[in-house]
């Protein structure tokens, strides 16, 4: 088959300048995405074997890890994306920053309402790259947590990357999440390292955008009460792929939690 790719560098080049991106995608013949996330491919070690399974990317944003699970060999990948897709975020960015100076919290429901835009436009990242790279990825549009298996399917594996810090009712996103799962769930998300007090089984709360700038964020757990959500979420068995920083002495015993990024297979 044809990609975009062998088709045109220079047409691929100049439609690449004319959109943001999130993530970096090397879409080959040096031509690599200008994303600002600065979240990477997980590493092999993150990640469960994918050759032959079916994946299900949840928040699939541009699609770096779903591109990546093709790469890797699994037999069907699904991604899958809402807000990062639908939200004019140009729009709503104005609107936080205007709350910011106001001193009031954003209202989120405007979200899917005032600035919802039916053509989609944060999707024209995975679109592209997914037409440059010549991939088979599938994608859905909508919020997961009204998506059932029936509509969708189940996978062998789902990918859960940056997403749980971003929903209102985590238990209940964990149990969606493992509707969708019938081998491992990888669930990466920000953490808080509590020192000596790390064991205590704590879900941190943001009420405004202290977590990253972003009003979009809510909650991050220190390491215990993620694998004991994750079994109250239906989940037989859980493993801490990333946790806690190793910190010096002084760092251990900082008043304030320390942010990671921990990572959390979820076995169904
Ligand atoms: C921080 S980004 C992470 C993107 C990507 N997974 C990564 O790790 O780079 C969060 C993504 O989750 C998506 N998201 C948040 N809530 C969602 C929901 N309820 N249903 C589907 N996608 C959601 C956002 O639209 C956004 O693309």
């Amino acid at each position: 088959m044809d990609t975009l790719l062998s088709v045109d560098k220079e047409i691929l080049a100049s439609r690449v300048a004319e959109i943001q991106w999130c993530h970096s995608i090397d879409l080959g013949a040096g031509i690599v995405t200008p994303g600002i996330s600065k979240t990477k491919h997980l590493s092999d070690a993150e990640l469960p074997e994918m050759a032959g399974k079916s994946v299900l990317d949840i928040g699939a944003w541009d699609g770096l890890n779903a591109f990546l699970a093709e790469q890797k060999g699994a037999s069907r990948v699904v991604a899958l994306d809402h807000y990062a897709w639908g939200v004019d975020m140009a729009r709503r960015n104005l609107y936080w920053a205007e709350c910011t100076e106001k001193g009031v919290f954003p209202d989120y429901r405007k979200d899917e309402t005032e600035f919802w835009n039916d053509s989609l436009p944060g999707k024209a990242g995975f679109d592209l790259a997914r037409e440059a790279l010549g991939s088979k990825v599938e994608s859905y549009v909508g919020d997961f947590m009204k998506v059932s298996p029936e509509a969708i399917g189940s996978f062998d594996v789902v990918l859960f990357l940056g997403v749980l810090y971003h929903l209102r009712e985590p238990l209940a996103a964990l149990e969606h999440v493992r509707a969708l799962t019938t081998g491992v769930a990888v669930i990466e998300t920000s953490a808080v390292y509590l020192g000596k007090n790390d064991n205590d089984g704590l879900l941190r709360f943001y009420a405004g955008n202290e977590l990253d700038g972003d009003y979009s964020n809510y909650f991050a757990p220190t390491a215990s009460p993620l694998n004991g959500m994750a079994t109250a979420a239906g989940f037989s068995r859980t493993e801490i792929k990333v946790g806690p920083p190793q910190l010096r002495r002084s760092a251990r015993r900082a008043e304030h939690p320390v942010v990671y990024r921990l990572v959390l297979h979820a076995f169904a």
